[in-house]
């Protein structure tokens, strides 16, 4: 019922959790169910280690919250020797998240990937469009010819999953996604954080350090959904949905837009399980409304006219 693919890759559910969300795992395997998600995708990772931003780097909104981390992670040699033992063990679909700033760069940190003999990850989902850095490939998100090359780049480098993360910030994400499908990605996944910005009223200071940085959350959901449904219209490659899922009739309406998985982010950090409840939800919804598999609704949003 709620089982989906990627090219020949089983999701056993449709539902993920976001990079940057879950950690690389180990951080919630004590509270969570991991192996009952579709898939986890971990924080992005890089070529060097690095600090990331100053805090305060995060701070809540309404119906969301405001983040500006700057890829603080443990850059890809760590990874390797101290993640992937863990990820390994996992019952579950592994994508690594990778940012960078360079062509070279992204083409490194896969290549050293692609050369472990003992990793069970199915795929990559590559960061183009991190708002926090430079490095976080913003450029190349923002621009077709570059996502396109990007793309082609590291399709080259490996057969397993090659998912492009979008962003949101840009004049027309249906021609970013049409660039990475050309580039001969499998999927792509959006939406990336909207930029925003808080302000403390006493202090008069940014929420964030750095001033500005990605809302996510419920907030961002209608927003999500339109880009979504745009890039719908215009790839035929799977569509990975994002954007404020707390619910399992947020996922239907992302698949209803065009979805054909969806990665949890925000919820997870007030309920890291809430992405196995949502899936009993989804095969509630199913059975009481006689929907063989979930799978079958996809884009089938009815318009008024
Ligand atoms: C970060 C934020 C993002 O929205 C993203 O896609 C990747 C990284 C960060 O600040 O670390």
């Amino acid at each position: 019922m709620l089982v989906s693919y990627i090219n020949n890759i089983k999701f056993e559910n449709p539902v993920l959790v976001a990079s940057g969300t879950y950690g690389y795992g180990h951080e919630v395997s004590d509270i969570a169910n991991i192996d009952s998600l579709g898939g986890i995708v971990t924080k992005s990772v890089t070529l060097e280690p690095r600090e990331g931003n100053p805090p305060p780097r995060i701070a809540e909104t309404s119906s969301g919250m405001l983040n500006s981390i700057g890829l603080a992670n443990l850059g890809v040699d760590s990874f390797c020797k101290e993640k992937i033992p863990f990820l390994n063990e996992l019952n579950t679909n592994i994508i690594i998240n990778i940012a960078g700033s360079t062509f070279d760069e992204y083409e490194i940190v896969m290549s050293k990937l692609e050369k472990l003999e003992n990793s069970n990850h199915i795929g990559y989902e590559i960061n183009i469009s991190c708002p926090n850095v430079k490095e976080g490939g913003m450029e190349f998100g923002v621009l077709s010819d570059m996502t396109e090359k990007l793309t082609s780049k590291l399709r080259i480098l490996t057969d397993k999953l090659l998912i492009m993360k979008l962003s949101p910030n840009v004049t027309s994400i249906s021609e970013i996604a049409k660039a990475a499908e050309n580039g001969g990605a499998d999927a792509v996944s959006a939406i990336n954080t909207v930029v925003g910005m808080g302000i403390d009223i006493y202090t008069r200071k940014p929420k964030l350090y750095t001033t500005m940085g990605g809302l996510s959350g419920p907030a961002i959901k209608p927003i999500a959904i339109a880009n979504v449904h745009k890039i719908y219209k215009e790839v035929s490659i799977p569509i990975i949905a994002i954007g404020g899922i707390s619910s399992a009739s947020d996922v239907i309406e992302f698949i209803l837009a065009g979805a054909d998985l969806v990665e949890i982010g925000t919820l997870n950090y007030t309920n890291p399980n809430i992405g196995v409840q949502i899936q009993h939800d989804l095969i509630k919804f199913c059975k009481e409304n006689k929907v063989d598999k979930l799978s079958d609704l996809k884009g089938k949003v009815k318009y008024h006219v």
